[in-house]
């Protein structure tokens, strides 16, 4: 065992609550639990959110909520109350939930039914006889994925089974999918501290000279890097990583730009990884040192720009109140943005069980000052979002306005304190300090 090994056998073994997790700290690699013990704590979380349901149906003035689905045509709920040890609804799997306080009261919540003989639907029918409700929540919403999971086949099958008296009673409300889903659940927070933990680990392992030859390795082979790495550490991702050198037309994009990294670039990387049924999404910048001409440090009008994003980091978390849309938000920003002469775009997401998770956005790349639907939904309290933007900074030293691009992940911790970044932010750019081949090869060996 190298003395690394060593290192970081000994740091997984002491508790989250003792180490130190601080951004100016290098990052360690962190273990999760075995996926036997990961089971157990998901269906723990699935029971407290489960336990939600009859509050949130009662908020908003639903007595029902009705899910159905066959394997591999899922709602997009049914992710949020599956059991650890279900990767697919079985057959034909419809849920009923109830308020608890109805003529159901007593009974299983969600009752629930696995069927391929069609007896559900005799079945179902008697309760709701015996429970008539009045409002029954259906997912068919045209624009909300979590408010609109139901397919089109088990629709036209619910409307010829159950008949137009229950069909009659049926509402959208994506709003109860919205909450279900994007509520945070007391002990989330730890594990999530150790994903955002492994995520700067991985940064800062692949934006330094251990992973980057500049003038040899290409951002085609450290996106590669990443999802290796990201495997061998035992976690998986939702999306490929992408990674790039930021040059003045390189705008926020689906792809990486294709570039051997040199010296002098502004490297940025945007990724996330996935585990016990949350994902990171993060956006980090690295300088390539010219040591070739000796240079020692970061050009002052680069770490300029990454101030500047960092500035709007202040004004996005300052902004994002509770109870507002993310259309308001996002104009107090621009608005904010205007006041100190910053030029920039902002698009802030929800993340937590889906990497673009469900409620209010702030913005779009391709929808900078208004977006419909999503940004006119209110931002929830007690959930997880992700901080995304650019700056706009002209580089004296390259004399090119360039585009940085930062995004992390916070929290909502309490009303007092408000948002908070899970694992702070990046307020210093990665180094690839590149010194000669002979060290680069002792270096990998000490690695290994
Ligand atoms: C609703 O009832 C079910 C079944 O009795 C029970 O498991 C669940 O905890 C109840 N939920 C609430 C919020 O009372
Ligand atoms: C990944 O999981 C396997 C199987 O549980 C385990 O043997 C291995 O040590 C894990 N790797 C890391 C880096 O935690
Ligand atoms: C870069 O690496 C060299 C040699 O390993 C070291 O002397 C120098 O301090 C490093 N520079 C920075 C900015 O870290
Ligand atoms: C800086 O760039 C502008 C426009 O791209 C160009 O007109 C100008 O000559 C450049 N200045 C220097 C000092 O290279």
């Amino acid at each position: 065992m190298s003395l690394a090994e060593v290192l970081i056998f000994v740091f997984a073994l002491i508790p989250f609550s003792l180490s130190q997790l601080h951004p100016n700290e290098p990052a360690q690699y962190r273990t999760l639990p075995s996926l036997r013990e990961q089971a157990t704590i998901l269906d723990g979380w699935r029971d407290v959110r489960l336990a939600r349901l009859p509050q949130l149906l009662q908020k908003y003035e639903l007595d029902a909520w009705l899910i159905s689905q066959r394997e591999y045509a899922e709602d997009t709920i049914w992710w949020s109350v599956r059991s650890a040890l279900e990767f697919a609804p079985h057959r034909r799997t419809v849920m009923l939930f109830h308020t608890n306080t109805s003529s159901l009261a007593g009974r299983p919540n969600p009752l629930k039914w696995v069927d391929n003989t069609g007896a559900v639907w005799p079945e179902l029918l008697g309760i709701l006889e015996t429970f008539d409700p009045n409002r029954i929540a259906v997912n068919i919403d045209r624009n909300i994925a979590f408010g609109g999971g139901l397919h089109v086949g088990e629709w036209d099958v619910l409307q010829e089974q159950l008949g137009e008296k229950w069909v009659d009673r049926m509402v959208n409300q994506p709003m109860l999918g919205i909450e279900f889903v994007a509520g945070r659940i007391p002990g989330q927070i730890e594990y999530y501290r150790l994903m955002q933990e492994t995520t700067w680990a991985l940064i800062e392992e692949a934006f330094s000279e251990r992973v980057i030859t500049p003038g040899v390795t290409s951002t085609e082979d450290v996106e590669w890097w990443y999802r290796d790495k990201i495997q061998e550490r035992n976690f998986s991702t939702w999306a490929h990583p992408r990674v790039s050198v930021l040059k003045p037309e390189s705008f926020p994009g689906w792809e990486g730009t294709k570039d051997i990294i040199q010296e002098g670039d502004l490297l940025h990387v945007d990724f996330g990884i996935t585990a016990m049924g949350m994902n990171t999404d993060t956006q980090h910048m690295a300088y390539v040192l010219r040591t070739s001409q000796g240079e020692q440090d970061v050009p002052d009008g680069l770490k300029e720009g990454l101030k500047k994003a960092n500035r709007m980091q202040d004004i996005s978390i300052e902004k994002m109140k509770a109870g507002k849309t993310g259309n308001q938000v996002l104009k107090e920003c621009l608005d904010q943005m205007k006041t100190d002469g910053i030029e920039g775009q902002v698009y802030s997401h929800p993340i937590g069980e889906w990497g673009h998770s469900a409620g209010a956005v702030m913005g779009f790349t391709n929808l900078p000052d208004f977006v419909p639907v999503l940004g006119e939904l209110e931002i929830l309290p007690n959930t997880f979002y992700s901080i995304e933007l650019y700056a706009y900074h002209f580089v004296p030293e390259r004399n090119e306005t360039i585009r940085f691009r930062v995004e992390e992940d916070a929290y909502w911790v309490d009303d007092e304190r408000g948002w908070e970044f899970v694992r702070g932010r990046q307020e210093r750019l990665h180094l690839v300090n590149y010194t000669s081949p002979v060290e680069d090869k002792f270096s990998f060996t000490a690695q290994n």
